[in-house]
């Protein structure tokens, strides 16, 4: 057994036998929950502090309200993936096990604030058509004043409910309410609140804001608005003025094809022009991150994954799947498709102790997969972010990176002489589909977006 031997070795001098206890110290710390992200105005407020999405939509703010009902942010709480994490997985679990008994009502922080801020916690179900179904709204948003401590997470917001709507200018006339002229709600700052997560474990299972912090985009000053709520001519309210840039509140992400289609560019090409039969040929293909302020999968990233398929057709039709040349860096195995089982630790909430998992991929095996894994206190990968105390390698893509991937193909003997055709893609999937499956998640969530293909071509020689 490793661990007493350890212990044996730092016995043998009182000096770091006194390092062991601060070793102790340490650990201990790390174990206990953190309540940084608990909001200190938990259960002070009541529903009716805040206007309902529809009272601010139905005849003033037409069109934004009509592209809030289209993003995520109104599904915070509806959303069934959503609730089947949190109902089925996340509040069985919270309530066996101390360390994550916070989650019940944490969850609602970011997912349905309102619900957490009055003490209405687990909230009703979407079905029963409670407040809590507003998820993230106009007035809720409107409100928010600043973030308590030095960073933004966890659900860290200062509310001031009422009358006054903070926003963008300096008086725009409203016959509904006063304004108040907040630098706050243009900051990213304002967006890291709800989208950096820091667990009971200490570890940031969610960190596109500060991702986007240490990345190109924020030294350039390019904020998040610039790219999820984008300026464009237009009124803002229907009796309003047109402005040159106005705020359009789409909040299009992960969940909108059309804004991961292109986010990476993909170029695939060959090391010699013409082979044969028994000849190897290395493809090289470079990946391109053009488009994303933070890395790429971001957010719930022990959901998503990434991957790389490259395949060749001979002038005969046969087709090939090319697996990718392993680089040796540690973890690497995590990011390569393979047939293992994971996430056990489902098993908690759902009372089955002998849970063996399911699949950890799904996908073909050899592909080259862009992931962060996320493990949970035993060791094993788990999509259960809220339980996660360690991560694997980061073999994502940061923004405006490029990495480059080799394919080694050894043109088998029977290979069909003339052109032939090597395509890369490179798909997306928002939960890797054995879990979504395995917990009945609608299939849209595991359904493949394609990100982008390329292909180059080989001669063949007899
Ligand atoms: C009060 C918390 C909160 C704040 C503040 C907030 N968000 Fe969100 N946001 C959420 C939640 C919760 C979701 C997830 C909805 C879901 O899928 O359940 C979300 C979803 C999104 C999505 C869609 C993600 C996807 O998967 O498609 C984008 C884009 C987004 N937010 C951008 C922003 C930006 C930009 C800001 C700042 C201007 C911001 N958010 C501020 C809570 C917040
Ligand atoms: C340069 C443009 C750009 C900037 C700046 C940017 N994003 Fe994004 N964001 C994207 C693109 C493109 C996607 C879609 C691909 C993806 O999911 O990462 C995206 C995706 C997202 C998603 C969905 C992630 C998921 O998997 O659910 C969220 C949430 C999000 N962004 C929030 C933010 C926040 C918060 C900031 C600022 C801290 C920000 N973005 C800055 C371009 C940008
Ligand atoms: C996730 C938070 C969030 C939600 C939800 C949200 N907004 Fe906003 N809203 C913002 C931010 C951020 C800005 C821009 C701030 C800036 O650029 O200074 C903004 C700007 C505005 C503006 C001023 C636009 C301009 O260009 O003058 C109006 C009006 C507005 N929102 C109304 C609404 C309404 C109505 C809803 C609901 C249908 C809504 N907002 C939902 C965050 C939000
Ligand atoms: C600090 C804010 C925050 C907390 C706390 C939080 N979430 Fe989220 N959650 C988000 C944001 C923001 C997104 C969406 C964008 C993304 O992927 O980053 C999200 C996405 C999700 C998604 C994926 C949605 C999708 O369609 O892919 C699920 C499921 C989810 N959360 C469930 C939970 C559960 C269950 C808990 C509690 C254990 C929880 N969340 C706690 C902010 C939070």
């Amino acid at each position: 057994m490793l661990f007493p031997r350890i212990i044996n070795a730092y016995l043998k001098s009182s000096t770091v036998c006194f390092s062991l206890l601060a070793f102790f110290c340490v650990a201990l710390v790390a174990v206990l929950p953190v309540s940084a992200g608990e909001n200190a105005n938990a259960a002070k407020h009541k529903y009716g502090e805040w206007e309902k999405p529809d009272y601010c939509g139905s005849s003033c703010h037409v069109d934004i309200y009509q592209q809030w009902k289209q993003s995520m942010m109104s599904q915070s709480y509806t959303h069934h993936w959503d609730e089947i994490e949190y109902f089925k997985l996340a509040i069985p679990h919270a309530e066996k096990d101390e360390i994550v008994a916070e989650v019940k009502e944490g969850c609602n922080g970011c997912h349905a604030p309102m619900s957490l801020l009055v003490g209405d916690v687990p909230p009703p179900r979407p079905e029963e058509n409670s407040r809590a179904n507003e998820g993230v709204h106009c007035d809720f948003c409107h409100t928010i004043t600043g973030y308590d401590g030095e960073l933004p997470f966890n659900f860290n917001y200062v509310v001031d409910p009422g009358d006054t709507k903070h926003g963008p200018r300096e008086n725009p006339e409203s016959p509904a309410h006063e304004t108040f002229k907040s630098d706050f709600l243009a900051s990213a700052d304002f967006c890291g609140i709800c989208h950096n997560e820091k667990d009971s474990y200490g570890m940031w299972v969610k960190s596109t804001h500060l991702e986007w912090k240490e990345g190109p985009y924020a030294a350039e000053g390019v904020r998040c608005h610039d790219c999820h709520m984008t300026n464009a001519k237009s009124v803002t309210a229907s009796m309003g003025p047109e402005y040159e840039d106005a705020r359009q509140h789409l909040f299009h992400g992960a969940h909108d094809p059309g804004k991961v289609r292109g986010v990476v560019e993909l170029r695939i090409h060959p090391d010699v022009n013409e082979a044969e039969p028994g000849e190897a040929v290395k493809f090289t293909v470079a990946l391109f991150n053009q488009k994303t302020g933070h890395k790429f999968p971001t957010g719930s990233v022990e959901d998503r994954i990434l991957w790389l398929h490259v395949e060749a057709t001979d002038a005969a039709g046969k087709a090939y799947h090319l697996p990718v040349d392993k680089k040796g860096f540690e973890g690497e195995e995590y990011t390569i498709g393979s047939d293992v089982l994971a996430y056990q630790d489902m098993g908690i909430a759902l009372d089955d102790p002998d849970f063996k998992g399911v699949q950890r991929d799904g996908i073909p095996i050899g592909n080259r997969i862009f992931r962060m894994p996320y493990f949970d206190p035993q060791g094993r990968m788990t999509i259960q972010q809220w339980y996660t105390k360690s991560f694997g390698v980061d073999y994502r893509i940061g923004p405006r990176e490029t990495k480059l991937e080799t394919f080694s193909f050894e043109l088998p003997d029977d290979v069909e002489p003339g052109q032939m055709k090597i395509t890369a893609t490179l798909n997306y999937q928002l939960l890797v589909k054995p879990v979504a499956d395995f917990l009945g998640v609608p299939e849209e969530e595991s359904a493949i977006m394609e990100v982008n293909n390329h292909s180059t071509y080989l001669e063949v020689l007899p």
